[in-house]
């Protein structure tokens, strides 16, 4: 009975799903499907002659991180939680948190969700799109960024000058647009790319009235309601800018450029520099380590400098299961110098002058605010003993944040009495000091909370 009701049900669907009549009935396409699998060669251990000496670092490195599969799995997935902005999860870029995602990153691109124009790092901007007129009344220009500022539509007349903030399209350009100024041009504004064979291709156009402003790198194309639906289509094809960052320097020129992982460079690769907080003697924006989880350790990041240096630039895929080169290595020499941890901060450059700044203004003075005096000389001394609120924990326990009272009030623990520091004096409330200063202190709590080094 019930068995019939379904196979009732099921010819009516197989009907309504072929079709009622006139349609050609379906016919299976004959013979196999061929497979061939192609699998990633696994690397042939012994290729690369181990190290043998000493040092302990080297050999823990050479035996827990051998492979660069090794390195993935158990240093970046660890560094790469998904509180910090060194690199992400699934759901944001750069996905390192599978072997064949972290693969894929070696020579990607990187910054590109950066969140806010200050988090850009030049060196990680590309070459830029460039701009024309399809009509080629100038040489096309590379493209620093552009803006689209939305309000009420303006008309505005040919001789009149818009002004740098009108509603509608504006593209700032690397050097002057060679178009007279005070008056409108029509064109049909052109999207060059790169294809770094030297040939561009025009991939998007934009045809409206076009005025140029200010120094003449300023170029504002007008955008009627009519048009708005194209405005959004040239934004929506992803657009390269090459002064993303809006500072003026082109990151990408000379060769400055830098991408995620670069094989055999490992001092300029951008997670390396944003482990560490510079490059090559310049900052990297960005949060430096991940705070949530335990900075990766001088063995980690031998494994990880070792691993970028052995791989071949001009290689076209590379092999995350060879074994890293360690004896081949130039890190080797001093891994030490490999530590994130305290690395760069000191309490004279960089910790007391946050405290002074964002502190000192209540924990100065004649009284300060709960006893507590950070902004006169002898400070880091009188951080060596004990708080009042809590008597058992040091204002400063070295090597330890999570027994160090004063960081436990700034990290806004659970378990501290009063409020976070610091206090925002416009409203008594708490505010949060900004991730890499919150970074710096714990880092050098971390390392030993020395007052000088
Ligand atoms: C606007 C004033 C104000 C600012 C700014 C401020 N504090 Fe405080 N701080 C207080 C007050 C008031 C208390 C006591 C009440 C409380 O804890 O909420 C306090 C208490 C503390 C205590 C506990 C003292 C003890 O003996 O246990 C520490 C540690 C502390 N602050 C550190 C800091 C640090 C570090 C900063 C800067 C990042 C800072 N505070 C900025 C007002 C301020």
């Amino acid at each position: 009975m019930m068995r019939s009701t379904i196979a009732s049900m099921a010819s009516v669907l197989t009907a309504l799903l072929l079709g009622c009549g006139g349609a050609p009935s379906y016919k299976e396409p004959e013979g196999t499907i061929p497979f061939e699998p192609t699998r990633p060669e696994l690397g042939s251990p012994g290729a690369v002659t181990p190290y043998t000496g000493a040092d302990p670092i080297v050999l823990e490195a050479q035996m827990k991180l051998p492979t660069g599969v090794d390195l993935q799995r158990k240093v970046i997935l660890r560094t790469c939680g998904p509180t910090n902005g060194v690199c992400h999860n699934q759901k944001e870029y750069p996905d390192l948190h599978t072997t064949g995602t972290f693969a894929a990153a070696i020579n990607a691109p990187c910054n590109l969700q950066p969140g806010s124009f200050a988090s850009v790092y030049d060196r990680c901007e590309r070459v830029g799109d460039s701009f024309n007129f399809g009509e080629k009344s100038f040489p096309a220009i590379e493209l620093g960024w552009y803006e689209v500022i939305v309000g009420a539509f303006v008309e505005y007349e040919d001789d009149e000058v818009p002004p740098s903030d009108a509603p509608g399209l504006h593209l700032h350009m690397r050097e002057p647009v060679p178009l007279a100024q005070g008056r409108a041009h029509w064109g049909t504004g052109t999207f060059l790319r790169n294809f770094g064979t030297g040939e561009k291709l025009s991939f998007a156009n934009y045809n409206t009235r076009w005025w140029v402003l200010d120094d003449g790198r300023h170029l504002y194309g007008e955008v009627h309601d009519y048009q708005a639906e194209d405005v959004e289509e040239l934004q929506a094809v992803g657009i390269i800018q090459g002064d993303w960052n809006r500072n003026d320097l082109f990151g990408a020129r000379e060769n400055q450029g830098v991408p995620l992982l670069n094989p055999g460079k490992p001092e300029e690769s951008y997670l390396v520099g944003r482990l560490r907080g510079h490059m090559q003697g310049e900052p990297v924006p960005g949060t430096r380590m991940p705070l949530a989880n335990q900075p990766p350790s001088v063995t980690d990041m031998l494994a990880l400098m070792c691993w970028l240096e052995g791989l071949d630039p001009n290689a076209a895929s590379w092999n995350l299961s060879s074994p890293i080169n360690y004896a081949g290595c130039s890190y080797i020499a001093n891994p030490q110098a490999l530590s994130l941890v305290g690395a760069g901060v000191t309490w004279r450059e960089r910790v007391w002058p946050i405290l002074k700044s964002s502190c000192g203004g209540c924990h100065g003075g004649a009284s300060p605010q709960a006893g507590l005096d950070l902004l006169s000389e002898g400070a880091w001394g009188r951080l060596r003993g004990l708080s009042t609120q809590n008597s058992t924990l040091k204002f400063i326990d070295a090597g330890r944040p999570e027994k160090s009272y004063l960081w436990l009030k700034l990290a806004g623990d659970g378990s501290i009495s009063g409020r976070r520091m610091p206090v925002d004096p416009l409203n008594s409330g708490s505010r949060a000091l900004p991730a890499d200063q919150l970074d710096s202190i714990q880092t050098w709590i971390l390392a030993g909370a020395l007052e000088d080094g």
